[in-house]
């Protein structure tokens, strides 16, 4: 059902409502956001840094994301569940549509890839074999270590028009939408104006693009250690799950032990 789900997601560019994705990296996170009628669920590859304690995206594995991905998928969501193709899993389009294939055998219904012209060709081959593919341009966490940090991206005219070049670059090849992170806002309006399938903006500004995407942890609270300067945190459970854990302590420590000794 991924390549209906994506027609109907496609048609929300003209129609409205904007799209909304949520990252997921487990089962019953996945159930309770698409129970909130979330469209998309993305496993990406922030994973490694919000999950398992990398200290960036570079350090996850295809088992990873296959690990991740069966238990997004377990709960039958509704909402499309979308598989990171994690680093060095896509170098040229045979490789890049053999991982496409094990993130669908483990549950993915689309696949998400980082850049533009240098990856149309593994798009085009991934898409002609009816897997559906999320673009993703601007910053690429993926090339964090050669970039020096999270950078801003359009800044210039010449900047946003590279992104745009990318941008029709994958729409060609068939991708069904494109995240765009970390663009001034004003050219994430403007490169969303200029292409046919959805653009979903992380710290892109807010409505600017046709849909927006949150990581979970960013969300609700959980990783309190690193909160991106764009986050909307919408809870704080960071410190009940402290509690939570102080209290049981408490509880269990409140009666001395008994047994003789
Ligand atoms: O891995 C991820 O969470 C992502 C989103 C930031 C789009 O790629
Ligand atoms: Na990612």
């Amino acid at each position: 059902t991924g390549p209906e789900k994506v027609a109907a997601l496609a048609r929300r560019k003209a129609s409205g409502p904007p799209l909304t994705m949520l990252t997921a990296y487990d089962y019953p996170t996945a159930r309770l956001f698409d129970d909130a009628g979330v469209d998309m669920l993305l496993v990406g590859d922030s994973l490694g840094m919000v999950v398992l304690g990398f200290p960036d995206t570079t350090h996850v594995t295809m088992d990873h994301m296959l690990h991740h991905v069966a238990a997004v998928a377990r709960a039958k969501p509704r909402a499309l569940v979308i598989g990171d193709l994690s680093i060095g899993t896509y170098p040229d389009p045979e490789t890049a549509l053999a991982n496409a294939r094990r993130l669908v055998a483990a549950g993915a219904e689309a696949v998400k890839l980082e850049g533009g012209v240098r990856q149309a060709a593994k798009v085009r081959a991934i898409v002609e074999a009816g897997i559906p593919v999320c673009g993703h341009l601007g910053m690429l966490p993926q090339r964090v270590l050669e970039e020096g940090g999270y950078k801003k991206k359009g800044k210039t005219p010449e900047q946003s028009a590279a992104i745009l070049e990318g941008a029709r670059a994958l729409e060609q090849a068939g991708a069904f939408a494109i995240v765009l992170e970390s663009v001034v806002p004003s050219a994430a309006e403007w490169i969303t104006s200029q292409i046919g399938i959805p653009t979903i903006g992380i710290g892109s500004g807010e409505h600017t693009c046709d849909g927006e995407v949150a990581v979970a942890t960013d969300l609700i609270g959980t990783f309190p250690w690193f909160v991106p300067p764009f986050a909307k945190p919408e809870a704080n459970l960071a410190p009940q799950i402290t509690a939570a854990a102080a209290a049981y302590c408490r509880r269990v420590q409140s009666v001395p032990i008994s047994h003789p000794g």
